[in-house]
């Protein structure tokens, strides 16, 4: 999509630095054992040239809501109502053909596995030049040029030669880096990265989310983090959504919510991890199991496992902010603030 059809659609007037807003989507799988509500009311918003972390455990939507953007969901999954506004453009509204436009030009897209999602059969120079030519609108020789550039950027040595090669040939985290140049040389304005060293190496990892930001700099991109790791986030965001079990829980800018988390769960998970327990080695387990997305709790979906919860959280708590950029979805925030004063006063003292 050109840049004139983007703003000749652009019919929403959102915070103007926001570039993504994603406005209570639901988004259900049909399966043989029932409906999946694996999204249930999820809003949140990046903005321009922002690391925003999108955290929670497994199984709580944090993929299904990048596919939810791209529309990219399996055949048994719809998202049944919300708005997904990109550069106030609602991608809902987007016929298939714009919506190709969008993918990879405009929003990239980083996996898990980067082995997945290159072709095993085709040499990188391949894989790389077709899709450049195709977006850049540029000859092969020149998106040959841009490849190589971009590998260059992305550490990969003696790139001229080496675009030759074929996935295989290459390590994991080598792997991630092509893919990684493959997306930036597109010139996307949003970079989604699901996961993005969760398969590598630990020593790997960190050299991967060096070049992530490095590149999200150099071109000022927005990045759409998605972990289960908190380390991750805590190094590599501006700002942070909570996630569980298909909704949002707690957002706002992480240090201010590594520092003092405010829902019952974000606090759970912070507390899981060892160094945040000062003194204490052993990995805190969050009690209870996340929840099944077939016949979720009612209300808060949070209630089952948390020491506030009464019988208000069997109703649904509203996301409310309490604070600067704070927001928070729980009945008993006054209470869980307090308390958590009161453990850090003592445990200081
Ligand atoms: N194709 C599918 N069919 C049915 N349920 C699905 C499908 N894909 C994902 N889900 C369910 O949606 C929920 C969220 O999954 P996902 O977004 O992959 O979680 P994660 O946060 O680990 O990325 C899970 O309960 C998962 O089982
Ligand atoms: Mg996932």
């Amino acid at each position: 999509m050109s840049e004139t059809t983007l703003k000749g659609k652009a019919k929403h007037n959102g915070s103007s630095n926001v570039i993504l807003d994603v406005r209570d989507i639901y988004t259900y799988f049909k399966t043989e054992s029932g409906v999946v509500k694996a999204l249930d009311g999820v809003s949140f918003d990046i903005r321009e040239q922002e690391s925003v972390g999108i955290v929670g455990e497994s199984g709580c939507g944090k993929t299904v809501t990048s596919r939810s953007i791209l529309r990219i969901l399996p055949k048994n999954g719809e998202v049944v109502a919300g708005e997904i506004y990109y550069r106030g453009v609602n991608l809902m509204d987007l016929t298939e053909k714009q919506m190709r436009h969008v993918r990879g030009k405009e929003i990239a897209l980083l996996f898990q596995d980067p082995l997945s999602a290159l072709n095993p059969v085709l040499s990188i120079r391949e894989q790389m030049v077709d899709v450049i030519q195709l977006h850049r609108g540029v000859d092969e020789e020149e998106a040959a040029n841009i490849a190589i550039k971009m590998m260059k950027a992305v550490g990969i040595p003696e790139a001229e030669h080496r675009i030759d090669d074929y996935p295989h040939q290459y390590s994991g985290g080598m792997r991630q880096r092509i893919l990684i140049a493959r997306a930036l040389a597109l010139r996307p304005k949003l970079l989604i990265a699901d996961e993005p060293t969760t398969a590598l190496d630990v020593t790997i990892q960190a050299q991967v989310l060096d070049i992530i930001q490095r590149m999200r700099k150099e071109y000022g991109l927005s990045l759409m983090l998605i972990t289960h790791n908190l380390g991750v986030v805590s190094e590599n965001t501006d700002r942070i959504h909570v996630f569980y079990g298909g909704r949002v829980v707690e957002s706002g800018p992480t240090r201010a919510i590594f520092k003092d988390p405010h829902h019952p769960y974000t606090i759970a998970l912070l507390e899981s991890i060892p160094s945040f327990k000062k003194g204490k080695g052993k990995l805190a387990t969050i009690p209870g199991s996340v929840p099944q997305l077939i016949n979720p709790p009612k209300g808060c979906r949070f209630h089952p496992r948390c020491p506030y919860a009464t019988d208000i959280c069997k109703t649904r708590p509203p996301m409310e902010k309490i604070g600067e950029d704070r927001y928070v979805a729980c009945f008993h925030v006054d209470t869980v603030i307090a308390d958590r004063k009161n453990r850090l006063a003592k445990s200081s003292s």
